[in-house]
């Protein structure tokens, strides 16, 4: 049995990142995220409405501005005073591994390899992590990854939510899926970025992605992507996340010639 990863990276920036906003979230601090966080390893604690009524009046510019201040202020003060403040450091960007499998068959990474039944968090129990979390340290970057993340069905609804809470969301995906539908509900859920390996153009991604075709399937969704944030008129950015190695050298300014061609950006 895999054991899932509830949570994998904290970076992390001084405290002083959340007084922009404090007047605002004051009264909503309740519990911390991280005593939450334990008590979601056990039972998964239940809802408080009175934290979820104050983070959804938050406008959006005020969540643009709040990470703004705090990330550019806090990372300042990360080395301030010869690092003595570093302590106070709180995180400001958190990644999510919603699974540990996946059907890609990548030349670079094992997390394929991983085989069997997972002992994961359901929807709801995610909920509240990522509802904790906001309310810990405000409407910060959260990124959900895997392995494959989409291969979770909830991912979408817990993307929606992430997103509503005022969360900056990155989703990463492979892409690689016949069935449209997933994502076309991944850019419906109104992520900030969603971002999709592209390892080289045409043979190459497939070669490195270790299946037939990745790159045919890999391009449909990208299609998909642009077509919905064009119809829904909807603002997430498209990035390309590229990993330089000898297999693709030869390939990797194409990546960046071919994201600036669509209307997306390129990620080494
Ligand atoms: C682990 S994957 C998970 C998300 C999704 N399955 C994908 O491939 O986009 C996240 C990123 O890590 C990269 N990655 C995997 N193994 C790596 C390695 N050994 N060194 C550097 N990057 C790696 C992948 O290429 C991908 O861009
Ligand atoms: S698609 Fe992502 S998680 Fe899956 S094997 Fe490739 S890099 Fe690893």
């Amino acid at each position: 049995m895999i054991k899932s990863h509830l949570l994998c990276q904290l970076s992390y920036a001084p405290r002083l990142g959340w007084l922009p906003l404090g007047h605002i979230e004051k009264s909503a601090r309740a519990s911390t995220f991280t005593s939450t966080f334990n008590k979601c390893s056990t039972s998964f604690g239940s809802e408080s409405t009175r934290e979820c009524a104050i983070m959804w009046i938050m406008p959006l510019e005020w969540d643009a501005l709040y990470r703004r201040a705090y990330d550019g202020v806090n990372y300042r003060l990360r080395g301030f005073a010869g690092g003595r403040l570093a302590g106070l450091c709180r995180p400001t960007s958190v990644v999510f591994l919603l699974t540990e499998l996946c059907n890609a068959k990548c030349v670079h990474c094992d997390i394929w390899r991983n085989k069997g039944k997972e002992d994961s968090p359901t929807l709801d129990q995610w909920k509240t992590v990522v509802r904790d979390l906001r309310s810990w340290l405000g409407p910060i970057h959260v990124a959900f990854s895997g392995g494959e993340a989409l291969l979770r069905p909830f991912t979408t609804d817990l993307a929606a939510y992430a997103s509503e809470l005022g969360l900056f969301l990155e989703v990463l995906t492979h892409g690689y899926w016949d069935d449209q539908s997933r994502i076309e509900k991944l850019a419906l859920a109104r992520p900030g970025r969603i971002t999709m390996s592209i390892d080289g153009i045409g043979d190459t991604h497939s070669l490195v992605r270790g299946r037939e075709k990745f790159w045919e399937k890999s391009f449909t969704s990208l299609q998909t992507l642009k077509r919905v944030r064009e119809e829904k008129n909807l603002g997430y950015v498209i990035r390309l996340k590229t990993v330089v190695m000898s297999h693709n050298l030869h390939d990797v300014a194409n990546v960046a010639k071919f994201a600036a061609e669509n209307g997306m950006e390129v990620f080494y």
